[in-house]
Protein backbone atom coordinates (compact mmCIF):
# COMPACT_ATOMS: atom_id res chain seq x y z
CA UNK A 1 0.00 0.00 0.00
CA UNK A 2 1.34 3.48 -0.81
CA UNK A 3 2.53 5.82 2.19
CA UNK A 4 0.01 8.34 2.84
CA UNK A 5 1.34 12.31 2.36
CA UNK A 6 -0.37 14.97 4.30
CA UNK A 7 -1.13 18.05 2.31
CA UNK A 8 1.12 20.26 3.43
CA UNK A 9 -1.44 22.98 3.68
CA UNK A 10 -3.86 21.77 6.22
CA UNK A 11 -4.57 23.85 9.05
CA UNK A 12 -6.74 20.62 10.67
CA UNK A 13 -5.63 21.38 14.62
CA UNK A 14 -4.52 25.12 14.19
CA UNK A 15 -5.89 28.07 16.01
CA UNK A 16 -5.97 31.65 14.43
CA UNK A 17 -7.15 35.12 15.25
CA UNK A 18 -8.01 37.10 12.42
CA UNK A 19 -8.33 40.92 13.36
CA UNK A 20 -11.44 42.36 11.62
CA UNK A 21 -13.08 39.39 10.60
CA UNK A 22 -16.40 40.29 10.93
CA UNK A 23 -16.40 42.44 6.95
CA UNK A 24 -14.54 42.16 3.67
CA UNK A 25 -10.82 40.89 3.37
CA UNK A 26 -11.22 39.40 6.91
CA UNK A 27 -14.21 38.00 6.94
CA UNK A 28 -13.05 36.04 3.71
CA UNK A 29 -9.63 35.10 5.52
CA UNK A 30 -11.58 33.49 8.55
CA UNK A 31 -13.67 31.68 6.28
CA UNK A 32 -10.57 30.67 4.06
CA UNK A 33 -8.57 29.37 7.32
CA UNK A 34 -11.65 27.60 8.90
CA UNK A 35 -12.32 25.74 5.21
CA UNK A 36 -8.67 24.30 5.46
CA UNK A 37 -9.07 22.63 8.85
CA UNK A 38 -8.22 25.96 11.56
CA UNK A 39 -10.27 26.67 14.31
CA UNK A 40 -11.15 30.81 14.02
CA UNK A 41 -11.26 33.81 16.60
CA UNK A 42 -12.55 36.64 14.76
CA UNK A 43 -11.69 40.26 16.71
CA UNK A 44 -13.76 43.53 15.68
CA UNK A 45 -15.27 46.27 16.97
CA UNK A 46 -18.80 45.37 16.00
CA UNK A 47 -20.37 42.20 17.42
CA UNK A 48 -23.33 41.77 15.21
CA UNK A 49 -20.68 41.16 12.26
CA UNK A 50 -18.32 39.37 14.16
CA UNK A 51 -21.66 37.34 15.09
CA UNK A 52 -22.37 36.34 11.05
CA UNK A 53 -18.93 34.84 10.31
CA UNK A 54 -18.82 32.80 13.31
CA UNK A 55 -22.60 31.56 12.18
CA UNK A 56 -21.19 30.67 8.80
CA UNK A 57 -18.00 29.06 9.74
CA UNK A 58 -20.14 27.01 12.43
CA UNK A 59 -22.51 26.00 9.53
CA UNK A 60 -20.61 24.68 7.78
CA UNK A 61 -19.50 22.27 10.42
CA UNK A 62 -16.03 24.83 11.55
CA UNK A 63 -15.31 25.82 15.07
CA UNK A 64 -15.29 29.42 15.24
CA UNK A 65 -15.43 32.39 18.14
CA UNK A 66 -16.29 35.59 18.21
CA UNK A 67 -13.83 38.33 20.26
CA UNK A 68 -15.58 41.75 20.57
CA UNK A 69 -12.80 43.64 20.43
CA UNK A 70 -11.00 47.24 19.60
CA UNK A 71 -7.44 46.78 19.02
CA UNK A 72 -6.41 50.14 19.83
CA UNK A 73 -7.12 49.51 22.99
CA UNK A 74 -4.40 48.03 25.13
CA UNK A 75 -6.23 46.08 27.80
CA UNK A 76 -8.68 44.91 25.23
CA UNK A 77 -5.28 43.43 23.58
CA UNK A 78 -4.67 41.22 26.39
CA UNK A 79 -8.58 39.80 26.40
CA UNK A 80 -7.92 38.85 23.40
CA UNK A 81 -5.13 36.56 23.74
CA UNK A 82 -6.63 35.46 27.31
CA UNK A 83 -10.25 34.64 25.37
CA UNK A 84 -8.83 33.07 22.25
CA UNK A 85 -6.23 30.60 24.58
CA UNK A 86 -8.89 29.79 27.15
CA UNK A 87 -11.43 28.65 24.53
CA UNK A 88 -9.11 26.82 22.61
CA UNK A 89 -5.87 26.02 24.85
CA UNK A 90 -3.47 27.69 21.76
CA UNK A 91 -3.06 30.21 19.32
CA UNK A 92 -0.78 29.17 16.39
CA UNK A 93 -1.65 31.88 13.74
CA UNK A 94 -2.02 35.74 13.62
CA UNK A 95 -3.80 37.55 10.92
CA UNK A 96 -3.16 40.97 11.32
CA UNK A 97 -5.98 42.00 8.87
CA UNK A 98 -7.69 45.34 11.03
CA UNK A 99 -6.99 48.57 9.68
CA UNK A 100 -7.82 51.84 8.92
CA UNK A 101 -7.91 54.83 6.22
CA UNK A 102 -7.61 58.81 6.26
CA UNK A 103 -9.75 60.59 3.92
CA UNK A 104 -8.37 61.13 0.36
CA UNK A 105 -6.20 63.85 0.61
CA UNK A 106 -2.83 66.14 -0.08
CA UNK A 107 -0.72 65.79 2.84
CA UNK A 108 -0.13 68.83 4.09
CA UNK A 109 -4.12 68.78 4.11
CA UNK A 110 -3.55 65.78 7.05
CA UNK A 111 -4.75 66.72 10.58
CA UNK A 112 -2.85 65.26 13.92
CA UNK A 113 -6.44 63.35 14.11
CA UNK A 114 -6.53 61.93 11.00
CA UNK A 115 -2.39 60.63 11.03
CA UNK A 116 -3.40 59.34 14.77
CA UNK A 117 -6.74 57.75 13.83
CA UNK A 118 -5.05 55.63 11.23
CA UNK A 119 -1.22 54.74 13.51
CA UNK A 120 -3.39 54.00 16.55
CA UNK A 121 -5.30 50.86 14.65
CA UNK A 122 -2.56 49.77 11.50
CA UNK A 123 0.73 50.34 13.68
CA UNK A 124 0.48 50.80 17.71
CA UNK A 125 -2.34 48.20 17.89
CA UNK A 126 -1.14 45.57 15.47
CA UNK A 127 2.39 46.02 17.03
CA UNK A 128 1.06 45.76 20.37
CA UNK A 129 -1.61 42.69 20.20
CA UNK A 130 1.28 40.78 18.17
CA UNK A 131 4.13 41.04 20.93
CA UNK A 132 1.20 40.12 23.44
CA UNK A 133 0.19 36.57 21.07
CA UNK A 134 3.50 36.37 20.56
CA UNK A 135 3.63 35.61 24.31
CA UNK A 136 1.99 32.88 24.09
CA UNK A 137 3.92 31.31 20.77
CA UNK A 138 7.17 31.66 22.34
CA UNK A 139 5.89 29.38 25.00
CA UNK A 140 4.91 26.63 22.05
CA UNK A 141 8.02 27.43 20.32
CA UNK A 142 6.00 27.88 17.62
CA UNK A 143 3.85 30.31 15.39
CA UNK A 144 2.48 31.95 12.15
CA UNK A 145 2.13 35.88 12.12
CA UNK A 146 0.89 37.36 8.92
CA UNK A 147 0.39 40.99 8.30
CA UNK A 148 -2.25 42.38 5.93
CA UNK A 149 -0.09 45.54 4.33
CA UNK A 150 -1.00 46.60 1.01
CA UNK A 151 0.74 46.94 -2.45
CA UNK A 152 1.43 50.40 -0.39
CA UNK A 153 4.44 49.45 1.42
CA UNK A 154 6.04 49.28 -1.96
CA UNK A 155 4.50 52.25 -4.02
CA UNK A 156 2.56 55.03 -3.18
CA UNK A 157 -1.13 55.57 -3.36
CA UNK A 158 -2.92 58.29 -4.81
CA UNK A 159 -3.52 61.64 -1.97
CA UNK A 160 -3.30 58.52 0.98
CA UNK A 161 0.44 60.04 2.53
CA UNK A 162 -1.20 58.25 6.01
CA UNK A 163 -1.99 55.39 4.83
CA UNK A 164 1.18 54.48 2.55
CA UNK A 165 3.32 55.15 6.11
CA UNK A 166 1.02 52.51 7.60
CA UNK A 167 1.88 50.01 5.66
CA UNK A 168 5.14 51.23 5.39
CA UNK A 169 6.13 51.11 8.69
CA UNK A 170 4.15 47.03 8.81
CA UNK A 171 6.67 46.24 5.96
CA UNK A 172 9.58 46.23 8.35
CA UNK A 173 7.77 45.43 11.49
CA UNK A 174 7.75 42.41 9.60
CA UNK A 175 11.29 41.98 8.16
CA UNK A 176 12.18 43.11 12.19
CA UNK A 177 9.97 41.03 13.87
CA UNK A 178 10.64 38.05 11.98
CA UNK A 179 14.34 38.28 12.74
CA UNK A 180 13.43 38.76 16.12
CA UNK A 181 11.56 35.64 16.77
CA UNK A 182 13.13 33.51 14.73
CA UNK A 183 14.68 31.59 17.33
CA UNK A 184 11.47 30.64 18.90
CA UNK A 185 9.96 29.18 16.30
CA UNK A 186 7.85 31.94 14.95
CA UNK A 187 7.12 33.01 11.16
CA UNK A 188 6.44 36.77 10.31
CA UNK A 189 5.24 37.39 6.85
CA UNK A 190 2.47 39.67 5.36
CA UNK A 191 0.20 39.27 2.32
CA UNK A 192 0.37 42.92 0.00
CA UNK A 193 -3.11 43.18 -2.03
CA UNK A 194 -3.90 45.13 -4.55
CA UNK A 195 -7.30 47.09 -4.67
CA UNK A 196 -10.13 45.04 -3.24
CA UNK A 197 -14.15 46.21 -3.72
CA UNK A 198 -14.65 46.87 0.09
CA UNK A 199 -16.02 49.51 2.51
CA UNK A 200 -12.52 50.53 2.98
CA UNK A 201 -12.34 51.70 -0.46
CA UNK A 202 -15.62 53.23 -0.50
CA UNK A 203 -14.09 56.47 -1.44
CA UNK A 204 -12.12 55.25 -4.47
CA UNK A 205 -15.35 53.30 -5.73
CA UNK A 206 -16.93 56.04 -5.70
CA UNK A 207 -14.84 58.97 -7.69
CA UNK A 208 -14.76 57.75 -11.12
CA UNK A 209 -11.51 59.14 -11.83
CA UNK A 210 -9.76 57.36 -9.00
CA UNK A 211 -11.91 53.86 -10.00
CA UNK A 212 -10.54 54.23 -14.02
CA UNK A 213 -6.96 54.55 -12.46
CA UNK A 214 -7.23 51.75 -10.64
CA UNK A 215 -9.02 49.19 -13.26
CA UNK A 216 -6.58 50.81 -15.95
CA UNK A 217 -3.25 50.30 -13.48
CA UNK A 218 -3.72 47.17 -13.25
CA UNK A 219 -2.58 44.84 -15.84
CA UNK A 220 -5.24 42.50 -14.85
CA UNK A 221 -7.78 45.23 -15.79
CA UNK A 222 -10.01 44.90 -12.90
CA UNK A 223 -9.85 45.12 -8.82
CA UNK A 224 -9.48 41.65 -6.73
CA UNK A 225 -12.53 40.36 -4.17
CA UNK A 226 -11.36 39.23 -0.74
CA UNK A 227 -11.55 35.37 -2.04
CA UNK A 228 -8.39 35.87 -3.80
CA UNK A 229 -6.14 36.63 -0.71
CA UNK A 230 -7.25 33.32 0.82
CA UNK A 231 -4.27 31.16 -0.87
CA UNK A 232 -1.76 32.91 0.32
CA UNK A 233 -2.71 33.45 3.95
CA UNK A 234 -3.39 30.01 4.12
CA UNK A 235 0.33 28.66 2.43
CA UNK A 236 1.69 31.31 5.35
CA UNK A 237 -0.26 30.30 8.06
CA UNK A 238 1.02 26.18 7.15
CA UNK A 239 3.84 24.47 7.26
CA UNK A 240 3.84 24.50 3.76
CA UNK A 241 5.64 27.71 4.25
CA UNK A 242 7.91 26.31 7.31
CA UNK A 243 11.03 27.68 6.22
CA UNK A 244 9.69 30.99 4.71
CA UNK A 245 9.89 34.40 7.28
CA UNK A 246 10.06 38.21 7.14
CA UNK A 247 9.02 38.03 3.40
CA UNK A 248 5.73 40.10 1.69
CA UNK A 249 3.75 37.92 -1.04
CA UNK A 250 2.29 40.87 -3.45
CA UNK A 251 -0.92 39.72 -4.70
CA UNK A 252 -1.73 42.56 -7.18
CA UNK A 253 -3.08 41.76 -10.14
CA UNK A 254 0.55 43.02 -11.61
CA UNK A 255 -0.05 46.39 -10.30
CA UNK A 256 3.95 46.08 -9.04
CA UNK A 257 5.46 44.28 -12.05
CA UNK A 258 5.51 47.64 -14.06
N1 LIG B 1 -9.58 47.03 0.28
C1 LIG B 1 -8.43 47.16 -0.34
O1 LIG B 1 -8.36 47.56 -1.51
C2 LIG B 1 -7.14 46.82 0.35
C3 LIG B 1 -5.97 46.88 -0.39
C4 LIG B 1 -4.77 46.58 0.21
C5 LIG B 1 -4.75 46.22 1.53
N2 LIG B 1 -5.90 46.17 2.25
C6 LIG B 1 -5.81 45.80 3.66
O2 LIG B 1 -6.65 44.69 3.90
C7 LIG B 1 -7.11 44.74 5.25
C8 LIG B 1 -8.62 44.62 5.27
O3 LIG B 1 -9.17 45.68 4.54
P1 LIG B 1 -10.69 45.73 4.09
O4 LIG B 1 -10.68 46.35 2.77
O5 LIG B 1 -11.37 44.43 4.31
O6 LIG B 1 -11.24 46.83 5.15
P2 LIG B 1 -12.67 47.05 5.80
O7 LIG B 1 -13.75 46.50 4.96
O8 LIG B 1 -12.72 48.50 6.17
O9 LIG B 1 -12.58 46.17 7.12
C9 LIG B 1 -11.73 46.54 8.17
C10 LIG B 1 -11.96 45.58 9.32
O10 LIG B 1 -11.10 45.96 10.40
C11 LIG B 1 -11.89 46.04 11.59
N3 LIG B 1 -11.30 47.05 12.45
C12 LIG B 1 -11.02 48.34 12.14
N4 LIG B 1 -10.53 48.97 13.21
C13 LIG B 1 -10.49 48.07 14.22
C14 LIG B 1 -10.09 48.14 15.58
N5 LIG B 1 -9.64 49.28 16.12
N6 LIG B 1 -10.17 47.02 16.33
C15 LIG B 1 -10.64 45.87 15.79
N7 LIG B 1 -11.03 45.75 14.52
C16 LIG B 1 -10.97 46.84 13.74
C17 LIG B 1 -13.29 46.42 11.09
O11 LIG B 1 -14.30 46.01 11.99
P3 LIG B 1 -15.00 47.00 13.03
O12 LIG B 1 -15.14 48.33 12.35
O13 LIG B 1 -16.28 46.32 13.34
O14 LIG B 1 -14.08 47.04 14.21
C18 LIG B 1 -13.38 45.60 9.81
O15 LIG B 1 -13.79 44.29 10.10
C19 LIG B 1 -6.56 46.04 5.83
O16 LIG B 1 -5.35 45.79 6.50
C20 LIG B 1 -6.30 46.87 4.60
O17 LIG B 1 -5.32 47.87 4.83
C21 LIG B 1 -7.11 46.46 1.69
Amino acid sequence: MAERVDCPFSLKGKVAIVTGGGRGLGQALALGLAASGAAVAVVGRTRSALDATVERISATGGRALAVNADISDLQEIDRIAKEVSSAYGRIDVLVNNAAASAPLKPADEVTPEEWDAVMRINLRGTFFLTTRVAREMKTAGSGSIINISSITEEVAGPKASVYCASKGGLRQLTRTLAVEWARYGIRVNAVAPGYIRTELTGELQDNRELNDYVTSRTPMRRWAKPEEFVGAVVYLASDASSFQTGQTILVDGGWTAW
